[in-house]
């Protein structure tokens, strides 16, 4: 396991919990493109969960048998833990799936894999733990073409725990692929208001950010080929 630490995002005052706030628009709108069928009484793992607030939100929305969330970030998992409820949820300190000793029928990442170093061999680690045709759903933005690459990735260095990969659309399709996946893509849906105020926290133009949103971003799904 790479090193763990407190939590993941830390500029100033600004941690986890605000990532979490931030976040929680784009949960929404990535539930509402997953098949329904993939969670529904399904067992599911997301990886890099943070404080585990996407869980609690699928679970709400769509209920689920069992629920799994790792994080390398100690004091965020902790609060995932505390904020679970009665929800069927377990949280583990590891950035290895295989390290919770199950098997599921779906695996999440949102805003994760941009972090993972090699994604080849995440697609194999994802792979050890799905079940028989099982599929992961994985948020990406390519951003290797975006002018603000660069701003983005000091801006990633800089406050986050792990630094940004710069991976592009298809270096992240042909991981999945190779490790024996089908991959398609969806686009991400885009707000229907952008509140672009503070654009400059990770772009150096408006322009950028939006470029992002409308052409940057994707929805990941890989489903697991029969014998693969
Ligand atoms: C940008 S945050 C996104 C958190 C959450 N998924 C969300 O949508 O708000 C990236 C998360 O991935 C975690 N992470 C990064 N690399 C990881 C790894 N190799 N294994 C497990 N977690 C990792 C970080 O600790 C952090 O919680």
């Amino acid at each position: 396991m790479k090193d763990n630490y407190d939590v993941w995002w830390q500029k100033g005052n600004e941690t986890d919990d605000d990532m979490a706030r931030d976040h929680e628009a784009a949960w929404y709108r990535t539930i509402s493109q997953i098949d329904q069928a993939d969670i529904k009484d399904k067992k599911v793992l997301d990886f890099g969960c943070n404080q585990g607030g996407l869980l609690r939100l699928l679970y709400d929305t769509i209920p689920f048998q069992q629920g799994v969330g790792i994080d390398l970030a100690k004091v965020s998992l902790e609060k995932a833990k505390e904020m679970a409820g009665n929800r069927p949820l377990q949280f583990y300190l590891t950035d290895t799936p295989v390290d919770v000793k199950q098997r599921f029928h779906t695996v999440l990442s949102t805003s994760v894999l941009y972090l993972i170093e090699d994604v080849y061999a995440h697609a194999e680690a994802i792979k050890a733990v799905l079940e028989p045709n099982g599929v992961y759903y994985a948020t990406f933005s390519d951003v290797t073409n975006n002018p603000s690459r660069e701003y983005m990735a000091e801006t990633i260095n800089k406050y986050g725990a792990t630094p940004s990969q710069d991976h592009t659309l298809k270096y992240v399709v042909d991981s999945f692929v190779q490790a024996g996946f089908n991959v398609s893509v969806m686009k991400e849906k885009v707000p229907e208001e952008i509140v672009i105020t503070h654009y400059e926290d990770f772009y150096l133009t408006p322009n950028d950010y939006l470029r992002n949103i409308y052409e940057e971003s994707f929805l990941i799904k890989a489903t697991l080929k029969a014998g693969a």
